[in-house]
């Protein structure tokens, strides 16, 4: 199977798996639990169905939308994913090139393995930073201070990952940072020896942000993301923590893990400009609703405040066209890039991109909407389910396992 055969996102998470050890694979695509929350937040947009207009004049089709103070060129833009460097060893740096190069936000998670000031310096395109608030409180500031130095455009506080959730693939893989090989996983890694000699041969593994403040940065120190996560988080942060960080950034800034209306409300009350619906892509609480699930009434909820953002389970076009007009500015998807990205670094991530991007430009056109902003709730039938199973993409393809 090769890149240009990768016609959707399926396609690519296909490619990832052959490409990828196990433990990494994994890694990306699992969620907690039973996984019941991830299979939503793609099936909850099979509960809705579009209804086309014809003969609408399309001769000015423009998918271009502003968000977080910056336009960008298509309303789709990239969830900060920590580690890229595990999926391919040019890691953040080729996901920002594609993102810059597709004329979309690139966001930079905290635990990245490419630093703040190499990706501010490396892209023109817009960047927003993705911040958890530390016990270390002097380094989330100093994280505030370097994105500002840096030009990043804006700021979003991940606030659904208190404790780490309960991710039990990775408890059969052994999936540690970085990866360590364990008798269950040496075959995988032995087997996938192009990944392994990129990864042994090239640029240390480390978390950039982190390597010189906290110990778990050091390649050296080899913890679990779990117990990262466990020992490094304050759980003690409220409302009044989001309002001091936004004072403290003063530009766009958005509260990342909003998933009820009462959280939007307190978001917006504290002085953020944008709230991101999401549950970390299913990978936090298990059994939690699906981002889609919640959108209308917390777009009900907001009015027009704030700017909503939908986070989760975007597969294809149509997905985003449904979040549209229910009431969200733009998109972001996580795995749709992460996939490309092991499959075949920044020339799979513009693949995956460019396909987005002509699957939205298409479904508008097949709705007959020329402005993404026209699209509304009028356009939007409720319905049981598209398909039985909630699958999302055909069981078929034509390219090449
Ligand atoms: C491998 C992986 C790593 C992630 N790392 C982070 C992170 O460091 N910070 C964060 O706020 N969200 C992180 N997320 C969650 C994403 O930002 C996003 O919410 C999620 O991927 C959206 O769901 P989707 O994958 O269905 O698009 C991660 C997701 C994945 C799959």
């Amino acid at each position: 199977m090769r890149i240009d055969h990768c016609n959707n996102i399926e396609d690519f998470r296909r490619m990832a798996k052959r490409r990828l050890p196990a433990p990494l694979f994994h890694y990306i695509d699992g969620g907690s639990d039973d996984e019941a929350t991830l299979r939503r937040n793609s099936s909850a947009f099979d509960d809705v169905r579009l209804i086309p207009n014809g003969l609408a004049d399309l001769s000015g089709l423009d998918l271009s939308t502003e968000v977080l103070s910056q336009k960008i060129d298509w309303p789709v833009f990239l969830s900060p994913t920590g580690m890229s460097r595990l999926f391919h060893h040019d890691g953040e740096r080729a996901v920002a090139r594609a993102a810059e190069k597709f004329g979309t936000i690139y966001s930079l998670s905290s635990l990245s393995t490419v630093s703040i000031e190499e990706i501010g310096a490396l892209t023109a395109g817009p960047k927003c930073f993705q911040i958890y608030i530390h016990k270390d409180r002097a380094l989330t500031y100093e994280f505030v201070e370097r994105c500002k130095a840096a030009n990043y455009s804006s700021l979003c506080l991940t606030i659904d990952t208190l404790v780490a959730g309960n991710r039990e693939r990775d408890l059969v893989t052994g999936m540690v940072m970085p990866p360590k090989l364990t008798p269950a996983s040496l075959l995988s890694f032995a087997t996938h020896w192009d990944w392994s000699f990129n990864f042994l041969l090239r640029e240390k593994f480390r978390l950039a942000n982190v390597a010189t403040s906290v110990n778990a940065g050091n390649s050296t120190n080899l913890i679990s993301v779990i117990d990262y996560i466990n020992s490094q988080f304050d759980r003690s942060i409220t409302w009044k923590d989001a309002e001091e960080l936004i004072a403290a950034w003063g530009g766009p800034f958005a509260i990342k893990g909003v998933m009820s209306v009462e959280d939007a409300v307190r978001a917006r009350d504290a002085g953020a400009s944008a709230i991101m619906i999401s549950n970390h892509g299913g990978r936090q609480l298990d059994g939690c609703t699906a981002p889609f699930d919640m959108l209308q009434r917390i777009c009900d909820a907001v009015g027009d405040d704030v700017e909503v953002i939908l986070d989760g389970g975007i597969r294809r076009g149509t997905h985003v066209l449904k979040a549209l007009a229910m009431g969200a500015k733009a998109c972001m998807m996580g795995r749709g890039y992460l996939y490309a990205l092991a499959a075949g670094g920044q020339k799979g991530v513009e693949r995956a991109l460019q396909r987005m991007r002509d699957e939205v430009e298409r479904d508008m056109v097949l709705m007959g909407t020329a402005k993404v902003g026209d699209l509304d709730r009028s356009r939007l039938q409720n319905g049981s389910p598209l398909t039985s199973q909630g699958a999302t993409t055909p069981n078929f393809s034509l390219a090449a396992e």
